[in-house]
């Protein structure tokens, strides 16, 4: 670090220009690693003009002075004319350094206080009615509204799942599921104060995040960025993680409340569930973010809560959270979620995002003039944003803290534990790993997810991390310079095989003016269609049209063959295809439709009538088809590789296109993996598979064949690293499954009651921007499997799951011993369980030790068992530690439907210890009295 002068201003580089010595040195010093980023200027004090290095400095303090931040009059100095002003400024601000305080760098709010209370109420009574509402909508998709008249800035906000996302390249966390398959609330806690930090270095005054939505299904297109299937284990991380980010002077927003646990259809859906269910397992999480985290921001989710959007639900924002749970702080609602604004304002929306479309000035005005809203009623909302605001101190210092860099050195090694602890083995069989780098000499990485990284799923979520680890990159560090490493892709590009596809004669194209095939059509022949690429927002097209692709393909050769189909398929979109006449089954979609594909046994000779039928609802079609052979359609060069190798590791899964927000996914592997799991497997028995993906997956056609499986899920920018350490035995495997790791979708408990009733579609009035109601038609979705949800399924009906919920190996041993359990205590009162967990193998490690409970004695129906306490312990081989955990009487309480409140059956509970849901080898009773 260059010792000149004690100041360090901070430069934005993005306003400087190349012109001036002062700003053409910065450029060329700085400008190759911090481009278009903060930077502060090390001076002499004696020359303002002569600036000699550029450095990303950690500072200790800040400067609570706003006039610091930041310093845009650079771009100014190009003429030299303006020049002497800069210099000015900064001798100016040489001259106000005394005055500067300097402080501590966190800055959690503070509690509210009357003196709050009263700043908050007295800044309402200084805004109109007209000012008060236009507060209550956001604008610019990421910021809240300013108000002029008493000085209130906009506050800014970035999405999160996964990182600081909306303001370019970032920290890539290992998100949602590999936080939960981590275990460690001590890590969530990291991962919230490096989220924290990641804002601050952005201005960012709200963090879109974190999502603790339950994971029902395995489908369910977002359950990357939520946590896991049980609510207490989603508990006992949210709260860490809240803390971590609030620490930093960041409002965390816990989302989506509440029951988006499904991507189907997620504006209209109406999830029909019933209170109990709601209260032991969907609702948890948030009550635990709210009254243990003291969260600062809610985000309502899209979908209908029997029978009312979320934004609109008195019980849920009313009763549940503002009465309750006492929240006090913000209640805002996701991207256009919300759809009427005089119910919204009624029911507890306090903000509408992005923009106010039905909380606007025209509706609550008039609203508020005829009596259907009460002016108290908008009060309360602005005094719950300024109150929060004041809390943070927003309006006395800058969210700007050029102390947090944007490309974190300190975030990075967060995000890298973030990969080692959730990386799970799932089989090991015979000990393949860890691998006895001495003995390798060839490795080949094959597979879609080997390279490029991938770090996270797609949407909202989807984070751009500076320099990401892919798994052959990862794989190829750790073995070193002596170990060769061969890499085949393995299977083509999809829209390679849209190309490759001979159809015969071409495909016929016939468009019609209309939405139902009508009218007179335009028909083309086009070689092939492979148009597809994943789109988040498409605009609505203002003419109607519909399409149908009609074309022959000609098998070549007797066998299995794979039909592709990638569709962008937004919410009002139709599509359907048929083979030879018979119509295949699609997939539901909402706003866009996992990429799928079908397989046809064909003899040589056999010809196809494919027919596609599309009726867009967007001006601009993604749109592919194609046919390949299944036997050549993993690589030559992938088999031989596998063949030449002394170990091969197969890197299958999903990725952004084919798993994230907005539709939901395939319980299968995304096309073609089966195979090239299964070619590849045949060529080397030593083939280790390494999945990506938000859960479970079909891997029926290949696990027996293969002797090692690892589960990613998605490990982040640091994941290629942490999947090499793991292979190699420089880090001991530690995740465990946070859901249960299903055979099929089917026997998912979730299956049968995942998609609308049929026969039960009823429309819904809404008002949309000013104009006349609109019909929107909601597809009931019954939540029928009530309590059943993933391991509370499988424990209950004596079945077993492919891999539990909580399992996970390690390269040691645990052996879990001493169950000291009271053998009576009173309902109520603080239980203390105890036990011993040693580490029986011969290499350090972690456990997650983990206690379920029992209630053999209930007068209701109750899960077998239910998570109610875990801790991870690291041991060094041959140690024991005694874990000690205590259970409140949540542990043992279920919601009594019919008094509406918790209640506990006493009599006897069986207290289970072990290292899964499944696995406990120790149990005691207690009587409850
Ligand atoms: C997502 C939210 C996200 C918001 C802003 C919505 O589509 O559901 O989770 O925070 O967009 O990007």
């Amino acid at each position: 670090m260059l010792q000149y002068g004690k100041l360090l201003i901070p430069l934005i580089m993005e306003a400087a220009s190349t012109n001036s010595t002062l700003v053409s040195n910065v450029l060329s010093v700085a400008g190759s690693f911090v481009p278009k980023k903060v930077a502060y200027l090390a001076m002499p004090s004696s020359s303002a003009v002569d600036v000699v290095k550029i450095e990303i400095k950690k500072l200790p303090y800040t400067f609570k002075s706003p006039m610091l931040y930041p310093f845009p009059v650079m771009r100014k100095s190009l003429n030299p004319f303006t020049q002497p002003f800069v210099y000015l400024i900064i001798a100016c601000l040489f001259a106000m350094l005394p005055c500067c305080t300097l402080s501590a760098f966190a800055q959690s709010p503070a509690p509210d206080s009357p003196q709050i209370e009263a700043k908050a109420h007295a800044l309402v009574t200084k805004l109109t009615l007209e000012e008060k509402i236009r507060l209550l909508g956001g604008e610019d998709n990421m910021f809240t509204k300013a108000v002029p008249s008493i000085g209130l800035p906009r506050f800014k906000m970035s999405d999160a799942s996964m990182g600081v996302r909306t303001w370019g390249p970032t920290t890539a966390y290992a998100g949602g599921v590999a936080l939960a398959a981590s275990w460690d609330p001590a890590l969530a806690r990291r991962v919230g104060e490096g989220l924290g930090r990641d804002s601050r270095a952005r201005g960012v005054h709200f963090l879109l995040g974190p999502g603790v939505n339950i994971a029902r299904s395995p489908v369910a297109g977002r359950n990357f960025e939520y946590l896991s299937e049980d609510p207490f284990l989603n508990s006992a991380l949210v709260v860490p993680f809240i803390d971590g980010v609030q620490s930093q002077g960041v409002i965390a927003t816990v989302k989506h409340y509440a029951l988006n646990n499904e991507e189907y259809n997620r504006h209209n859906v109406n999830v029909e569930v019933d209170e109990r269910t709601m209260r032991e397992l969907y609702l948890p999480a948030f009550e635990a973010a709210v009254t243990q985290g003291h969260v600062d921001a809610v985000m309502d989710s899209y979908n209908l809560i029997n029978g009312a959007h979320a934004t609109q639900d008195d019980f849920l924002n009313l009763k549940v959270l503002k009465g309750e749970w006492g929240f006090k702080s913000i209640l805002m609602s996701d991207w256009d979620a919300t759809y009427d604004g005089v119910a919204a304002a009624n029911n507890g929306l306090d903000l509408e995002m992005p923009s106010a479309r039905f909380m606007d000035e025209k509706t609550l005005l008039a609203a508020v003039k005829d009596g259907r809203v009460k002016e108290s009623t908008i009060d309360d909302k602005v005094v719950r944003i300024f109150r929060t605001i004041l809390r943070y101190g927003f309006l006395d210092r800058p969210q700007f803290d050029p102390a947090d860099s944007t490309c974190s050195v300190a975030d990075r090694a967060i995000a890298l534990d973030g990969a080692r602890e959730s990386i799970t083995l799932l089989k090991n069989k015979g000990s393949l790993l860890p691998l006895d780098a001495a003995k390798v000499k060839i490795i080949a990485v094959i597979g879609p997810d080997a390279w490029p990284a991938v770090t996270g799923g797609g949407g909202s979520s989807e984070a751009r991390a500076f320099e990401p680890v892919s798994i052959l990159t990862g794989i190829a560090n750790l073995a070193g310079p002596d170990v060769h490493v061969l890499y085949a892709r393995g299977l083509p590009e999809m829209n390679d095989v849209f190309r490759d596809t001979r159809w015969e004669g071409g495909v016929t194209v016939t468009t019609f003016p209309s939405n139902d095939f009508t009218g007179k059509p335009e028909i083309a022949t086009q070689p092939y269609v492979g148009d597809f690429q994943r789109q988040r927002h498409a605009p609505k097209s203002d003419t109607p049209q519909s399409i149908r692709y009609s074309a022959s393909y000609k098998a070549a050769k007797t066998g299995s063959y794979i039909l592709l189909e990638a569709f962008q398929g937004w919410d009002g979109d139709e599509f359907k295809i048929t083979v030879d006449g018979k119509q295949l089954p699609v997939l539901p979609h909402a706003e866009g439709q996992a990429p799928q594909s079908w397989t046809l046994d064909l003899k040589a000779g056999q010809t196809l009538n494919i027919q596609a039928q599309c009726v867009p609802s967007t001006s601009t079609v993604h749109f592919g088809l194609g046919i390949a052979y299944e036997p050549e359609l993993v690589s030559a060069e992938a088999k031989q590789f596998a063949a030449l190798a002394d170990v091969v590791v197969v890197a299958a899964g999903f990725n952004p296109t084919a798993e994230g927000e907005g539709y939901d996914r395939t319980f299968t592997l995304p096309w073609g993996q089966d195979a090239l799991i299964e070619a590849v497997a045949a060529a080397n028995p030593r083939t280790i598979v390494t999945l990506t993906g938000g859960g479970g997956m079909d891997t029926r056609r290949w696990l027996d064949k293969v002797p090692a499986l690892l589960h990613t899920y998605y490990p982040g920018q640091e994941g290629g690293t942490a999947v090499g350490e793991v292979l190699f035995g420089k880090h001991n495997p530690e995740g465990k499954l946070p859901v249960s790791f299903d055979r099929s979708w089917e026997e998912n408990p979730s299956a049968h009651y995942y998609y609308p009733i049929k026969g039960a579609d009823t429309s819904l009035h809404v008002m949309e921007d000013g104009k006349p109601p609109v019909d929107y038609v909601i597809p009931h979705v019954k939540y029928e499997d009530k309590l059943m949800v993933g391991y509370r399924y499988w424990t209950t009906t004596g079945k077993h799951p492919l891999f539990p919920f909580g399992f996970g190996l390690s390269y040691t041993t645990f052996n879990f011993s001493n169950l000291q359990v009271p053998a009576t205590a009173t309902s109520g009162s603080a239980i203390s369980v105890s036990f011993d967990v040693t580490n029986t193998g011969s290499v350090a490690g972690a456990e997650v030790a983990q206690l379920y409970v029992s209630d053999p004695s209930t007068k209701v129906l109750r899960p077998e068992r239910e998570l109610k306490g875990f801790e991870k312990v690291r041991m060094a081989p041959g140690e024991t530690r005694h874990v000690t955990l205590n259970l409140d009487a949540g542990a043992f309480s279920y919601w009594d439907e019919a008094a509406h409140k918790w209640a506990i059956d006493p009599g006897k509970f069986i207290i289970r210890v072990g290292d899964s849901s499944e696995n406990t080898p120790l149990h005691a009773d207690l009587i409850l009295n």
